[in-house]
């Protein structure tokens, strides 16, 4: 099964999607947030969703647990839900995480389409099917695979974010502009941050995300190359939140880019000149975005990440466009990153 993505402007085409699925049921899931600022435009956007049952869930990551799971699980059990039913999920990541996880599991899985209204979920957390909460404070490690049958991407709901959150799905964008090819990211190391806001900008990364789970859904081989500035992201990520300045998860990101493409240079000769076009992009685009961390901070967080059971293991880039996964980082190499940073 694939996923089938509808953009701005493919509203009919959508519909015309739905009705051949002929469900029973379709029942839409938001947040606090999400139900206030995106549900009235889904509605004026799909008026055949103004009388549809609604799930609300309180916002934010410390809800993405099983009790909000409870809750959603009770809510459908209650409005009698078959499986054939469609789940629509209107919100970031963190809410199809959880979403998809209890669509995955209510009857052995129900339908989902998800709406994703920030930037990093419309280029990253609505595309693979990963589904996740988070478990006795491990994040996302309970989950499943769990493809969402449609997706709906609109760059209107991008109206609704608070500025730093909108801007931080700017680090996978980056991202996978590296990984994608040198063409791709001599165009996007120019773009200015209003540049990313465009529904073809959105598509173009999208696809390039889509291409790669599709040849690896369950994240055995090529998916892990995604998985780019995430090793040191995750670690600055989680150093932060316990500090009185926590970065979003993109901001980590693109922070994670620049330090990766050090490692990167250490250890594949990545040329230094891709290390410096980044941070003149980053000062431009992010001039604000500053945050010291030194191995010392960062260190448990790194050995505490899954793929690190053995010594450093990370997704590292040989050259644009070519990333070799599981490569093995020692503490020296890690070291001598800190001195270029
Ligand atoms: N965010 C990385 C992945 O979906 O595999």
């Amino acid at each position: 099964m694939k996923t089938s993505f509808f953009y701005a402007n493919e509203e009919s085409e959508l519909q015309v999607y739905l009705a051949s699925k002929n469900y029973q049921q379709i029942v839409c899931i938001a947040d606090a947030h999400t139900n206030g600022f995106c549900m009235p435009i889904v509605k004026k956007i799909f008026p055949f969703l103004q009388t549809t049952t609604q799930i609300i869930i309180p916002e934010g990551e410390q809800n993405k647990n099983i009790s909000t799971c409870i809750y959603v699980w009770h809510e459908m059990e209650k409005m009698q839900l078959e499986k054939n039913t469609l789940l629509i999920c209107v919100g970031g990541g963190t809410l199809s995480d959880l979403a998809g996880f209890v669509a995955s599991t209510y009857k052995r899985g129900i339908d989902t389409m998800l709406i994703p209204t920030t930037l990093l979920s419309m280029v990253d957390a609505c595309i693979g099917g990963k589904t996740a909460i988070d478990f006795s404070g491990n994040k996302n490690n309970i989950g499943t695979y769990h493809l969402p049958i449609a997706c709906y991407l609109n760059p209107i709901f991008l109206h609704t974010l608070p500025i730093r959150i909108l801007q931080s799905g700017i680090g996978e964008m980056m991202k996978h502009a590296l990984l994608c090819s040198t063409d791709r990211w001599h165009t996007y190391r120019t773009l200015k941050i209003e540049d990313f806001y465009s529904i073809e900008k959105i598509r173009e990364s999208l696809v390039f995300k889509n291409n790669i789970v599709e040849q690896d859904l369950h994240d055995l081989s090529l998916r892990q190359s995604l998985n780019f500035a995430h090793s040191i992201a995750h670690a600055i990520e989680s150093y932060s939140l316990q500090g009185s300045t926590p970065l979003y998860h993109g901001e980590a990101v693109l922070l994670g880019i620049r330090h990766e493409l050090i490692l990167s240079h250490i250890i594949f000769q990545l040329p230094q000149f891709i290390i410096s076009d980044y941070e003149q992009w980053l000062q431009q685009c992010f001039p604000e975005l500053h945050f010291n961390y030194n191995l010392a901070d960062i260190q448990s967080f790194l050995q505490q990440d899954k793929k690190n059971r053995d010594g450093y293991r990370m997704s590292l880039l040989k050259e644009i466009g070519v990333c070799e996964t599981q490569v093995r980082v020692s503490e020296a190499q890690l070291q001598e990153s800190f001195k270029l940073l």
